[in-house]
């Protein structure tokens, strides 16, 4: 990956809020020299993410994680120049392991260490591949555990419009997987049964999005995923009781996932309408979602842009940890070393809407 002369700051970025074990090496011009992603499956009995066995993994991992996103580098710890680490939101187990990790190095080398929120860093992801990818734009932050819409006039300056207010899209998406038999992580695995289902064969509700909504009512932007989860509970029921659950399985995520893309989009276009900003980014997991990409750029047309990272790089990877990490350093955000992850680490530059 390391051709051409090597930009200064090198920076290294560390991810383990949840389940995946990643390091990242960043060079100054913000190309990925190294990037390791090492995704747990001890999770995947248990059907979800069991935080002590993630913190216990990471553990296990992180060293011959950075080794590897180091050697793909070709470059030695004393090379790092910058250390980034997401420091929250997440399990808390799992950041301790990271932020621990990152701290003791950046003492060890002497070198500054960058806390990192990890869906600010879910933001810059679409940047690494696409310079085209800045502010201004509306944002759709979809992951495992938030559902964030925002308009970021600039880096570091976001203005929350609406979020989720029970559970996450991705939480959702995993729930649903749950309920059809369909192995952990459920996203991906609900996305592929339904494409082979039939979008007109249920319907589903569309929780929080009612005609006649305006800008200021306090649902017009927000989300609500666990109506439609119960909705697509008692469908199951339903079609178990009558015995046509199997056939009827790829039709139930389609209807689901059509159920949840809809609400998404409706909320990102009336963000594009109230703003007046045609350009939309999309992060987190959710965000590999192809039919959530194809319906929103459908519905933004041909005037529109809309900016996603790929499949790789919008679930979660220390890449966008570094470019988020270099975005805090160059504005001297730099931690001391007593600084501690905090499982509900607020989002940086984050202010609320007011209509
Ligand atoms: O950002 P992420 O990797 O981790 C968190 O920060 O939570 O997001 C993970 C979430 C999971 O809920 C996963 O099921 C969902 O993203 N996801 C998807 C897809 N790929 C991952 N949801 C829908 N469609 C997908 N293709
Ligand atoms: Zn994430």
């Amino acid at each position: 990956m390391n051709s051409g002369p090597l930009l200064r700051p090198v920076v290294l970025g560390l991810e383990t809020s949840c389940d995946e074990t990643s390091a990242a090496v960043l060079d100054g011009g913000n190309r990925i020299l190294g990037h390791v992603i090492l995704s747990q499956d001890v999770h995947e009995v248990f059907g979800g993410v069991v935080p002590e066995l993630a913190a216990r993994a990471h553990l296990q991992k992180v060293d011959s994680v950075v080794s590897s996103a180091l050697g793909q580098a070709g470059l030695s710890l004393t090379d790092v120049d910058v250390v980034g680490v997401t420091a929250g939101p997440g399990l808390i187990g799992a950041l301790l392991v990271g932020v621990c990790w990152a701290k003791a190095l950046a003492f060890a080398l002497s070198r500054p260490l960058v806390p990192v929120h990890h869906m600010e860093a879910h933001l810059f992801a679409p940047s690494l591949e696409d310079p085209e990818a800045e502010p201004p734009f509306v944002a759709l932050l979809v992951s495992g555990g938030h559902t964030l819409l925002l308009h970021a006039d600039a880096w570091g300056s976001y203005r929350l419009l609406g979020e989720t207010r029970d559970d996450a899209a991705g939480e959702a998406f995993d729930k649903v997987a749950k309920l059809l038999d369909l192995p952990y992580p459920g996203g991906p695995q609900v996305e592929r049964l339904a494409r082979e289902g039939d979008p007109q064969r249920h319907h589903l509700p569309r929780p929080m999005l009612r005609g006649g909504q305006r800008a200021g009512d306090a649902d017009f932007y927000d989300f609500s995923f666990s109506g439609l989860k119960t909705a697509a509970v008692d469908l199951v029921r339903v079609l178990e009781l009558e015995g046509r659950l199997e056939g009827e399985r790829a039709h139930v995520a389609t209807a689901f996932q059509e159920a949840a893309v809809d609400v998404l989009a409706s909320k990102v276009m009336r963000a594009v309408e109230e703003t007046g900003c045609r350009r939309v980014l999309l992060g987190g997991g959710v965000s590999a979602n192809g039919r959530l990409k194809e319906a929103l750029a459908h519905r933004l047309g041909s005037d529109g842009r809309l900016f996603h990272a790929s499949a790789r790089l919008s679930l979660d990877n220390g890449a966008m940890v570094a470019r988020a990490a270099r975005f805090r350093f160059d504005r001297g955000e730099v931690a001391a070393l007593d600084v501690a992850p905090s499982a509900g680490l607020s989002f940086p530059g984050l202010s609320r809407w007011v209509a």
